[in-house]
């Protein structure tokens, strides 16, 4: 079938990234048909969404999942846990995922458009600076979410050696931020460190005067990159641009929690590399909730050049990090109520 006219079938469509994906296949004139499929209800005409289906359904759901891939072109997965991915979301994550590749691949699906993530390289100490694709995407054990997004795309290399017509895009996006992707200011690990440090170390805030929030800033530097720069190479990835394969994401420029902060007219405070060091051996060996697991992405940054997707996809990414980051709390300004 010609790219005009291509159906697509998309995993968690309501989600904060979803949203950008399906409204930019909505734009699209070479999408003929979306199909989404998530577990609560929804409505797209909500949103406005005139070529979208939408299902209820579970991708630890066979049936669910083989209905949802049946007659597309082209598969886009994002159903994930993210901030609870634990031992208790591996069937969803990892199972589910296999599930959608395997199902995809048996209905004779074309391309898939995966949502890897930046984790998936791993908070290792020697990684190099600046991660490129060749780098392994090997993990970080004890990072529930980063194992489990490095382990999904092994799955999809067995998957893809069994099913030679069938053909992947990997997407590793850095953090995702805009007017929909909220979850950095909501759950992401920067907001929750101070949560799991340990006494001693939190005192350490204390000392600042508690009239506005006061962040701890490891001093690591991160990159984020815009919803709509996302969908962007997503798009591109349904339209068969380029080689399939995986693909770094993020927007120019860096950022540290200090940035953030300021962008809130929030205080931060320093934290030294020794205290992160010794929270992340208490949060090691205490049992806390599966997100205390994020405290391990504060040890080493992991910076993402992106030349691969701005050659072979043609991707410009429209927004740098800073630029996302004033989108991202321009909204929770306008319309949100405050962080607590
Ligand atoms: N946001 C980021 O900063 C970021 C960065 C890098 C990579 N990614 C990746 O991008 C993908 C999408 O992320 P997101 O930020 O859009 O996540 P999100 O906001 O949490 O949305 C998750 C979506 O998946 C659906 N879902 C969850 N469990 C499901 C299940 N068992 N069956 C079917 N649908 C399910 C959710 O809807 P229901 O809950 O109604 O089912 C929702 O539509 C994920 O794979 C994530 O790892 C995200």
């Amino acid at each position: 079938m010609a790219a005009q006219g291509l159906t697509v079938a998309v995993t968690g469509p309501t989600g904060d990234l979803g949203v950008a994906v399906v409204s930019a296949l909505e734009r699209s004139g070479s999408v003929r048909r979306v199909v989404g499929m998530a577990r609560r209800p929804f409505h797209p005409g909500e949103r406005g969404w005139k070529k979208t289906e939408y299902r209820q359904g579970d991708v630890q759901d066979h049936g669910s999942v083989r209905d949802l891939v049946k007659g597309a072109d082209v598969v886009v997965h994002l159903a994930f846990a993210i901030v609870s991915a634990g031992e208790a979301t591996r069937e969803l994550n990892v199972g589910g995922s296999r599930r959608v590749f395997e199902e995809s691949a048996k209905a004779g699906v074309r391309r898939i458009c995966y949502a890897s993530s930046v984790a998936a390289y791993g908070f290792h100490h020697d990684n190099p600076d600046w991660l490129t694709e060749d780098c392994a995407a090997r993990g970080t054990p004890e990072h529930f979410y980063s194992s489990q997004k490095a382990e999904v795309e092994r799955v999809l290399g067995e998957v893809l050696l069994r099913h030679q017509g069938l053909a992947a895009y990997v997407f590793r996006p850095c953090f995702v931020a805009g007017p929909n992707a909220q979850m950095l200011l909501e759950e992401l690990p920067y907001m929750r460190l101070s949560d799991a440090l340990p006494g001693a170390v939190r005192s350490l805030l204390s000392q600042v005067p508690a009239l506005k929030p006061v962040m701890p800033d490891p001093g690591i530097r991160f990159q984020l990159v815009h919803e709509d720069d996302v969908a962007a190479a997503f798009l591109a990835g349904v339209q068969g641009k380029g080689e399939p394969g995986p693909y770094n994401l993020a927007g120019a420029g860096t950022l540290t929690v200090r940035d953030l902060a300021d962008a809130l007219g929030w205080y931060s405070v320093p934290v030294p590399e020794p205290a992160v060091d010794l929270t992340v051996e208490v949060v090691s060996r205490l049992p806390l909730p599966a997100a205390a697991s994020w405290i391990h992405s504060a040890r080493k940054p992991v910076l993402m050049k992106t030349g691969r997707a701005e050659e072979q996809l043609g991707w410009k990414p429209e927004h740098t990090s800073r630029g996302a980051l004033h989108e991202l709390v321009s909204a929770r300004r306008l319309g949100d109520p405050p962080l607590s």
